[in-house]
């Protein structure tokens, strides 16, 4: 079963007040940052207090992930050294950014393998969840997604990509301006989401900037939703419950799903007639029914969500 990433929360390294309200706050992920968010200065001391924060606990359910810096940075090394010998244990993946090249995931395995043996932790416990910010990156999705078994899932990050390829927007995830054609993020919200799928890995979307725009924030969550996406980052805590409730299927669909599995399972049976397409309602399904069902059924299923409505075999 993947880790439920509906919500990712972007936490300051640095900040130890907005780690202990983050223990606090109903997001499925949480990571606490030692790239962008962590001045160059703050970054040592931000190794440590992420640390003392990670083996303190009081995380939850809450999948654990720290944002290193990127490769072609000289801090890499130790952000991986200092965190994983000092919490390996109490750590579930490392967020790689600016990911360009399978070799820089394995490089990232090659380090954590080192340290997992040196510390006598699990072999390949931790994962790697690897971040797509830039034209090289993209061109190189599918290579990443399968560079390591750790990966466990890929993601979108909007601001450093539109920099990276010179695209006019002013709020990230919205239309550029002047741009009516379609969707300017499309191309490359499905080329990562192929990829995604193709691996059997998560598709997680990246930041929306306007933190106070909650409806801006669904709208944007609302497209990567809709596309298959499992799940989008926060960066305040009122976006929060927008993101859990855009990747969690609302209450009807989720009706809906249960009940297809249950009239396709009686149709198909000896008692149903062995029957592989069938109306329920005014809709025709069939096997591949069964197969979309399963997607929103194992969504609701995993938020928690119980059923309001329950299809029932006719009676004879
Ligand atoms: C996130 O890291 C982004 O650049 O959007
Ligand atoms: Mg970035």
């Amino acid at each position: 079963m993947p880790r439920p990433r509906r919500s990712c929360l972007a936490v300051p390294g640095s900040s130890q007040k907005m780690i202990d309200k983050a223990r606090t706050l109903p997001a499925d992920q949480v990571f606490l940052d030692l790239e962008d968010a962590c001045a160059p200065l703050a970054k040592p001391d931000a190794r440590k207090t992420i640390v003392a924060a990670l083996n303190e606990g009081g995380w939850g359910e809450r999948t654990r992930v720290v944002r290193v810096n990127d490769w072609t940075t000289e801090w890499t090394y130790r952000d991986v050294v200092e965190v994983v010998e000092g919490a390996g244990a109490n750590l579930d993946c490392l967020m790689l950014p600016k990911v360009q090249t399978a070799q820089q995931v394995q490089a990232l395995d090659l380090l954590l393998t080192q340290i997992e043996k040196t510390m006598g932790y699990e072999v390949g416990r931790i994962g790697i969840e690897a971040q797509i910010e830039n034209a090289r990156g993209l061109v190189e999705v599918d290579a990443i997604a399968t560079a390591s078994p750790r990966v466990e899932t890929i993601i979108f990050g909007p601001a450093d990509f539109m920099a990276s390829i010179n695209m006019k927007s002013l709020v990230v995830g919205e239309q550029p301006p002047g741009y009516d054609v379609g969707d300017a993020y499309h191309y490359i919200l499905m080329r990562i989401l192929m990829a995604a799928r193709a691996n059997d890995v998560q598709a997680i979307d990246g930041p929306y900037l306007q933190i106070r725009d909650v409806d801006g924030f669904r709208r944007v969550a609302g497209r990567a939703a809709a596309l298959g996406y499992d799940g989008k980052w926060v960066l305040h805590p009122g976006q929060i419950d927008a993101a859990n409730a855009v990747f969690s299927p609302d209450q009807s669909d989720y009706d809906h799903a249960e009940n297809i599995l249950d009239a396709y399972e009686f149709f198909t049976s000896d008692r149903g007639g062995q029957r592989g397409a069938v109306m329920l309602g005014d809709e025709m399904i069939d096997e591949a029914s069964r197969k979309m069902a399963l997607v929103i059924a194992g969504k609701g299923r995993a938020a928690g969500m119980t059923r309001t409505d329950k299809w029932t075999p006719p009676t004879e």
